[in-house]
């Protein structure tokens, strides 16, 4: 379980079904990542069981509600992600409800996983991927401290369209730099 100032990110569990549901079966959701809507319960319960028991995927669960409203996870080279990469490498993934976009929920959740990702799992580099167009998962990469690297054309997606996927890093030498300015900015507010 990782907690942040107003998340909790913990496994899922079989009761969450109809909260996932919930938010899952919003067509703004699932497709712009590249799935599809969840169709009932049932089929929440059966990702659940699935996608959701992998390692390192976590319901993104509201402190002030107890509610789960998102999901988030660190997918390794060994699992289901979209992007080349090493053994010592992960992708990070995320998606959050639509009442609670905007509120900097997500990229407060990826912060916890990327200390987890370079603190604990001591991995070399995080990828972030989103869709042409995802706008907002764009900003998400940026405002978690990305790099742009590469993008690929026309590659097909898991809905079987052809889509333009950006992918951004952050790398274990990025991140320490990043939270060595940021300790310094600390030091000089002060
Ligand atoms: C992408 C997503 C995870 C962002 O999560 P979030 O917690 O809302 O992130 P933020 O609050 O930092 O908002 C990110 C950007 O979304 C946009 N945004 C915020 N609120 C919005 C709203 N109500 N409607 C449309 N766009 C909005 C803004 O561009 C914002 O960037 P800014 O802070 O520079 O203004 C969320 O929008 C989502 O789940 N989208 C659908 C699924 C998805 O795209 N997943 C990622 C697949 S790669």
């Amino acid at each position: 379980m990782i907690e942040t100032e107003r998340l909790i990110l913990r496994p899922w569990e079989e009761s969450d079904a109809k909260a996932l549901f919930k938010y899952a079966s919003d067509p703004e959701i699932g497709p712009i990542a590249g799935w599809q809507p969840h169709a009932s319960v049932g089929d929440s319960l059966e990702i659940i069981r699935t996608v959701f028991a992998a390692p390192e995927i976590y319901a993104v669960v509201l402190k002030e509600t107890g509610e789960p409203i998102g999901s988030c996870g660190i997918m390794f080279s060994d699992s289901l992600h979209s992007a080349a990469m090493n053994k010592d490498e992960a992708e990070v993934g995320y998606w959050i409800g639509k009442p609670y976009w905007g509120q900097g929920m997500i990229p407060e959740a990826v912060k916890a996983l990327l200390e987890r990702c370079f603190n604990d799992l001591m991995l070399d580099a995080v990828w972030c991927g989103y869709y042409d167009g995802n706008i907002k998962s764009k900003r998400v990469c940026e405002k978690s401290g990305f790099t742009y690297h590469h993008t690929n054309k026309d590659i097909m997606s898991p809905l079987g369209d052809k889509r333009t996927e950006h992918f951004y890093i952050m790398t274990k030498e990025d991140y320490n730099a990043l939270n060595l300015n940021i300790d310094k900015s600390r030091q000089t507010d002060r």
